[in-house]
C-alpha cells in the first residue's frame, strides 16, 4: 500500500542533510529509483522528484514548475533546479554519513550529487538567530490537510538562506524582535511590529486564498557559512510559498521583509512528493 512519507509531518530530527542531484545518465532514470527503492521509507530517507524527471517519467497531472524569481524582484535571487532530493534524516551526524554513502553508491554514474546542505537542530527548534521556528505551523489533522491532502498530492519548497550574524547582533534586541515580529524571550507576537516584520509578511491567514503551508525548516552550516534550510510542504502546488516570498519582497506593497536585513536566499528549488 503506497502512503505520503512521514518526514513531512514528523518532528524534525536532530540532524539531517538535504542531498541534491543532477541526472547523469536520462536512459537509465528508472534503473535508479529502482535501485535505491528499497531505501526511501520516507521518515529516516525522504524522497522529492524536480521537474526534469517528472516530465521524464510522464507523471500526469502533475502542478511542478520551476523556480523562477517572481516577475519585478528587486533582489537578485538564484534559482536552482535539482532533478532529484534526498532528504536523509537522523539523530546522528555518523548515520548520515552511511545514507549517504549508500545513496552515493546505488546511484553511481546514473545520478550526480550537486550539492549537500549539513542541518541541525538548534536547541528546541530554533532558527540561528535564537527565534523558535515552526510555532504557527498547523498540526495533526490540519497539518495532513494542508501538505499532502485528500489526493496525497504533496510538494516541497527547499529555500536555503544565508545569515549574516554580525549584521545580526549589530541590531538591539528590541531591533531583532520587531525584524521577526515576536519577543525573542517568551515567543510571544507583537501586535504592533512594522509591517516588514517577518511574521506579519508571512501571516498565513491574512492572504486570498489563505497560505497555509507546513514548515520543516533547519539551520545548517557548512563549518564557514550558516543560515536557515527553509523547507515547507503543501499540496497540489507552492501557491502558498509563492504569495508569501512576494510579499516578503516587497512586490505587493514596497515593504521587504525585515529578515532581508541580515539574510538572503541563495538558492530555491522545488520538488514533488512522490508516495512511498
Ligand atoms: C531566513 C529565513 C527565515 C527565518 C529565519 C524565518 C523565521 C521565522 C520565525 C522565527 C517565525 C515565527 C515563528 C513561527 O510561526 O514559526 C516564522 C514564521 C513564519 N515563516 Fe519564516 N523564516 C524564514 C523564511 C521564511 C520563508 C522564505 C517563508 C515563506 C515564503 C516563511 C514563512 C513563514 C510562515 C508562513 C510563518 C508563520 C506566519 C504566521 O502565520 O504567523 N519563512 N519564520
Amino acid at each position: 500500500m503506497s502512503k505520503f512519507q512521514g518526514a513531512i509531518l514528523a518532528p524534525i530530527p536532530a540532524f539531517a542533510r538535504h542531498l541534491l542531484w543532477k541526472i547523469q545518465d536520462l536512459a537509465k532514470v528508472e534503473f535508479a529509483l529502482d535501485a535505491i527503492k528499497e531505501f526511501i521509507d520516507g521518515e529516516k530517507i525522504a524522497i522529492g522528484y524536480g521537474k526534469k524527471l517528472v516530465d521524464l517519467l510522464g507523471i500526469e497531472n502533475n502542478q511542478l514548475k520551476a523556480f523562477h524569481p517572481p516577475v519585478g524582484a528587486q533582489r537578485d535571487i538564484p534559482s536552482n533546479e535539482y532533478d532529484l532530493w534526498l532528504w536523509i534524516r537522523s539523530a546522528e551526524i555518523g548515520e548520515l554519513v552511511h545514507l549517504q554513502q549508500l545513496l552515493e553508491s546505488k546511484l553511481a554514474g546514473l545520478f550526480v550529487l550537486e550539492d549537500v546542505v549539513q542541518c541541525f537542530k538548534y536547541k528546541e527548534g530554533r532558527d540561528l538567530t535564537g527565534y523558535e521556528d515552526g510555532t504557527e505551523n498547523p498540526v495533526d489533522k490540519d497539518a495532513l490537510n494542508v501538505a499532502v491532502g485528500d489526493m496525497n498530492d504533496a510538494y516541497a519548497v527547499l529555500q536555503i538562506w544565508q545569515h549574516n550574524l554580525n549584521r545580526f547582533h549589530s541590531f538591539t534586541p528590541e531591533e531583532k524582535d520587531l525584524l521577526i515580529g515576536r519577543r525573542l524571550k517568551d515567543n510571544e507576537e507583537i501586535e504592533d511590529a512594522p509591517d516588514s516584520a517577518h511574521v506579519k509578511r508571512t501571516a498565513q491567514e491574512s492572504f486570498e486564498p489563505e497560505a497555509f503551508m507546513v514548515r520543516r525548516s533547519m539551520p545548517w552550516s557548512d563549518g564557514c557559512s550558516s543560515g536557515l534550510a527553509f523547507l515547507s510542504f503543501e499540496k497540489n502546488g507552492m501557491n502558498a510559498f509563492e504569495s508569501q516570498f512576494k510579499r516578503m519582497l516587497g512586490l505587493e506593497d514596497g515593504v521587504e521583509d525585515g529578515l532581508f536585513r541580515f539574510s538572503v536566499p541563495i538558492k530555491t528549488s522545488y520538488f514533488w512528493i512522490p508516495e512511498v
